[in-house]
């Protein structure tokens, strides 16, 4: 690959990148029974991301640091017609203010039956066609290109002298997965960015590999296929990739069985806890420089927190009500995990949900004969689990060996583990994987930075 330039900074390029906007036009309705009772089991904003998308394009608007914006999906709350028409207000105002604008399309862009809160009970609002995202984004992406599969809703734009995006949807039929069709059209714009000397990353909504190594456990948090894809992107010379989805922070690496290198750098929703902007600068000694950037404050009755508080608070109580509902209601419990139905689990999950609610780390860590460090015993189990999940998906995980929360977490692994072998579990790979150092390295980041961090390519 040769040198590449941009603007009058040589051999660099620079963008920022944002996703899962999930804007929703708040006239449509976002209050009452059915809304509260929809926002107890979530952790991302509904009635907020108005405000504060508003305040992310405002600030991108003023951003200098680079004039590419890069969003990577999920733009709208649930596919709402109304909210995409005005979310594209948003766009054009970034690009009156002399950004260049490129987004990609997801689930959440497209839904048959979206809806809305009025007061009452869910009503249903006007949805769009999956095909009328090329038409609505057109200006974001299809018109700049220099290749559409338009069947994948999918582009490669010139981002900037030897410097290619190939901004890939994989929706197609709801398929959630690259189909052969467009893993050739894959092939072939790697092969034309190889021999026009171009630096080709891609961004993809869906994580590729799973952005934590328990996510490897759970098929819907990344892509189908994502084994295959990820060999062929690293052996074709596409060695980086943006992703968004599980509103998490990760950075994981991969290498091909050819030894081919692919990072999945994974960003977190703008509108939920750690809310973070990326910003990236590729260079020509094949370095991709990460930087993260909280998101502004936003403008909201926050009951006095800050705005950072207020989404820390509602992702924590995500996990709050959920262990709460585990004594009540366990088929909603189970059913957010996609096994509602399954009705034998129901009396293990209400003593577990009893047993949260009053338990210390000290209590369990005794009973269980672990060692435990005396300024965590008085804590509620309910809010280091709490903890701990919000750090799964924060990114920079601290439970890590040698720390007070991190030891007693190992301990615990270290007292279940002949338990834990017994479960079988397999990597994403399709290889047989160790469940414990699949939690430990869950609960505690061992590896690469999630939110700051230089990439070497190759
Ligand atoms: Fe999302
Ligand atoms: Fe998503």
């Amino acid at each position: 690959m040769g040198a590449f330039c941009y603007g009058d900074d040589m051999k660099q390029l620079k963008f920022y990148l944002i996703t899962d906007t999930h804007y929703f036009k708040n006239s449509l309705g976002a209050y009452g029974k059915g809304y509260d009772e929809f926002m107890r089991f979530e952790q991302k904003c509904y009635a907020e991301t108005q405000a504060i998308n508003r305040s992310v394009i405002d600030w991108l608007k003023e951003a200098d640091e680079a004039d590419i914006v890069l969003i990577a999906g999920d733009l709208s709350f649930n596919g709402e017609k109304e909210s995409h028409l005005e979310f594209i207000e948003l766009l054009n105002e970034l690009k009156a203010s002399g950004k260049q604008v490129f987004v990609v399309s997801a689930d959440h862009d497209v839904n048959k039956e979206p809806f809305a809160y009025n007061g009452g009970e869910r009503i249903s609002v006007e949805p769009i066609d999956r095909m009328d995202i090329f038409d609505l984004y057109y200006d974001f992406g299809f018109s700049q290109a220099i290749a559409v599969d338009k069947k994948h809703l999918s582009y490669v734009v010139q981002l900037g002298d030897g410097v290619r995006l190939m901004a890939l949807n994989n929706d197609y039929e709801n398929q959630k997965f690259f189909d052969d069709e467009q893993l050739e059209w894959i092939r072939t714009q790697a092969k034309s960015a190889r021999d026009d000397n171009q630096l080709l990353f891609a961004m993809n909504h869906y994580p590729l590999l799973p952005g934590q190594p328990l996510f490897s456990l759970i098929s819907s948090t990344y892509q189908k296929n994502s084994y295959e894809v990820v060999n062929l992107m690293a052996d074709e010379g596409i060695h980086l990739v943006f992703t968004g989805h599980m509103h998490n922070q990760s950075i994981n690496e991969f290498i091909s069985t050819n030894g081919n290198k692919l990072y999945d750098v994974c960003t977190s929703s703008v509108i939920a806890h750690p809310a973070i902007i990326r910003h990236v600068t590729l260079s020509d000694d094949f370095t991709a420089q990460i930087k993260s950037i909280p998101c502004p404050d936003f403008e909201w009755d926050t009951n006095g927190k800050t705005c950072q508080q207020y989404l820390i608070d509602l992702f924590d109580s995500m996990i709050l009500n959920i262990l709460e509902d585990m004594k009540t209601d366990p088929a909603r419990v189970l059913g957010k995990f996609g096994i509602g139905d399954k009705k034998a689990l129901f009396p293990v999950v209400k003593i577990l949900g009893k047993l949260f609610d009053k338990l210390t780390v000290g209590t369990l860590s005794r009973l269980l004969f672990i060692k435990c460090d005396k300024s965590i015993r008085k804590e509620l189990l309910k809010n280091y689990i709490a903890r701990l999940v919000r750090g799964v998906f924060e990114g920079n995980q601290t439970f890590v060996e040698g720390t007070a929360h991190g030891d007693v977490f190992i301990n615990f692994l270290n007292r279940i583990n002949p338990v834990l072998k017994k479960i079988k579990v397999k990597g994403f790979d399709g290889k047989p994987a160790d469940l414990k150092e699949i939690l430990k390295h869950s609960a505690g980041n061992y590896g690469i930075d999630d939110y700051n961090t230089i990439l070497k390519l190759k």
